[in-house]
């Protein structure tokens, strides 16, 4: 039996701000169970949900030197759909009302994660053979599995992942403080260690450590080798190519289900959605005071309001877009001058376009379900899930071909026939506009091929059971 520990800064269904949680929360249940121990650390945030904390049960705590001081460490588990969860309790440093803020701070507390999440494995007797890392948050947990904590018998045959989500976040703070927080030598930081243009780089660490190193799309693990793509990182990334793989992400197909989502008003199927899935429309038109017309193009969107995700090619051709007969339905939060936007546009074209600036699990899988579009034009994107949560909901998805987007949109083709979605290749927001109205072409004047479309976007299959596989030979590799 292999025994694997997720370490990650969020999971679902305990803490979510992105597709992060998606990956740690929905992954490890899908490993064969005869064969592999698969089990889940993370912060116990204060912000969590009641419910959430209620389900939790003290394991044990202990003090670790942090900081030159000692540090209170819970312990906390619970098991749910068969997996472990372990909690890493300290209300100092996992108060606040998100899991992320202020970021020198959350150095800090995901330093502090890192080395708790280590010590605490010999208190509750879990020796994984390797620890799964995702993103910079966890960058220090294979440094010090080759550093601190390598003498000593529980430690010493460890291996570690990197996975990168996102390569934009790395974690860096000057390398006085992040020295003095790590508690590790001089030593390590230097260019070909932890040291990145003069700071010092969490994530970095994990990459130059870990025994292998992920990233969730194969078209993103060959653009993070290049300089537009690479976040100054990707002369690393060429120098370990040999140990980076790309594995793409899956969704948990219970979760998102169409025929058995209970966010919907009116379930549907890959059968019958020509005749539902309008319904949903309908209830979503009549809900956020949409004008009521079964027949307008309406597009979706859900997502962080960051530049990442392509919202300024959005700003720029929404005025002509609204001139087109159809409904922009936007579920986001995030910077300020795209929550703005979308504000300003729900006031000028206010029967065409609603802007909800909040969280909702609720009206995101609504979205899903009723539009008859996603658009994520992203700048760049490790793997992207909405559009494959888009693609299960028979939702047809207009992307810019980009890393997981690439990977997992088929771009419609009217002559052979084929294709999941509509995409387009430059960062350009009049290549974006052809590629919507093209979409609008098909859906108003070809609803045969249209529907066609959706056929195969609904037969497509993003669960994880290809990716599980992939990563399984990956931990036997690298644990014969
Ligand atoms: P990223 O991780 O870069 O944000 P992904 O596409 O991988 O992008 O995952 C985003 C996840 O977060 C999806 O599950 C999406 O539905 C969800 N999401 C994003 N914004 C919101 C929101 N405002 N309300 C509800 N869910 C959201
Ligand atoms: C990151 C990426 C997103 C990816 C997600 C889960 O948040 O931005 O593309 O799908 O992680 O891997």
């Amino acid at each position: 039996m292999k025994k694997i520990l997720f370490a990650a800064s969020e999971g679902v269904p305990f803490i979510k701000t992105g597709g992060l949680a998606d990956v740690v929360g929905s992954l490890p249940k899908c490993f064969n169970k005869e064969y592999f121990d698969v089990r889940v650390i993370m912060p116990k945030y204060m912000c969590m949900k009641q419910e959430h904390k209620d389900m939790m049960q003290y394991v044990t705590h202990f003090y670790m030197d942090f900081n030159f001081q000692s540090m209170y460490v819970g312990v906390l588990e619970t098991e749910y759909q068969g997996i472990k969860f372990y909690f890493i309790d300290n209300e100092y440093y996992f108060q606040g009302s998100t899991p992320y803020g202020n970021i020198r701070y959350d150095i800090e507390k995901f330093i502090f994660f890192s080395k708790a999440a280590l010590s605490a494995l010999p208190q509750i007797g879990f020796q994984p053979d390797i620890v799964h890392c995702h993103d910079w948050q966890t960058g220090l947990i294979p440094v010090y599995l080759k550093d601190s904590f390598r003498g000593g018998e529980f430690f010493c045959n460890m291996k570690s992942i990197m996975t990168i989500h996102n390569l934009k976040f790395q974690g860096t703070w000057d390398v006085k403080t992040i020295r003095q927080l790590s508690g590790l030598p001089d030593y390590y930081f230097t260019p070909d260690k932890l040291e990145a243009y003069k700071d010092a780089n969490l994530l970095k660490g994990g990459l130059v450590y870990a025994d292998a190193v992920t990233t969730v799309s194969p078209t993103y693990a060959e653009e993070i080798k290049t300089p537009f793509y690479g976040e100054q990182l990707e002369g690393l990334l060429n120098a370990r190519s040999g140990d980076l793989r790309g594995i793409i992400n899956g969704i948990d197909y219970d979760e998102y289900n169409p025929e058995t989502d209970h966010f919907l008003a009116f379930n549907y199927n890959a059968k019958n959605f020509r005749k539902e899935k309008i319904k949903n429309k309908r209830a979503l038109q009549e809900q956020l005071g949409l004008e009521r017309d079964d027949r307008t193009f309406m597009i979706g969107i859900v997502s962080r309001l960051t530049d990442q995700k392509g919202f300024d090619l959005i700003a720029y051709i929404m005025d002509e877009l609204c001139q087109d007969n159809v409904q922009i339905v936007v579920l986001g939060t995030g910077e300020e001058k795209y929550e703005n936007m979308f504000r300003h546009f729900d006031w000028k074209y206010n029967n065409r376009v609603s802007a909800n600036i909040y969280y909702s699990e609720d009206l995101s899988h609504k979205i899903y379900g009723s539009c008859d579009a996603f658009l994520m034009p992203s700048l760049f994107e490790p793997c992207g899930l909405s559009q494959l949560m888009s693609l299960r909901y028979g939702t047809v998805p207009i992307v810019r071909e980009t890393g997981g987007l690439k990977d997992t949109v088929e771009p419609y083709n009217e002559f052979e026939g084929t294709g999941t979605g509509f995409s387009f290749t430059n960062y350009n927001a009049h290549e974006m506009l052809a590629s919507i109205r093209y979409a609008e072409r098909i859906y108003y004047d070809r609803k045969r091929e249209w529907n066609k479309i959706i056929d195969r976007a609904m037969a497509a299959d993003f669960s994880w059971n290809v990716s599980a596989s992939k990563y399984t030979e990956m931990y036997d590799w690298m644990c014969p």
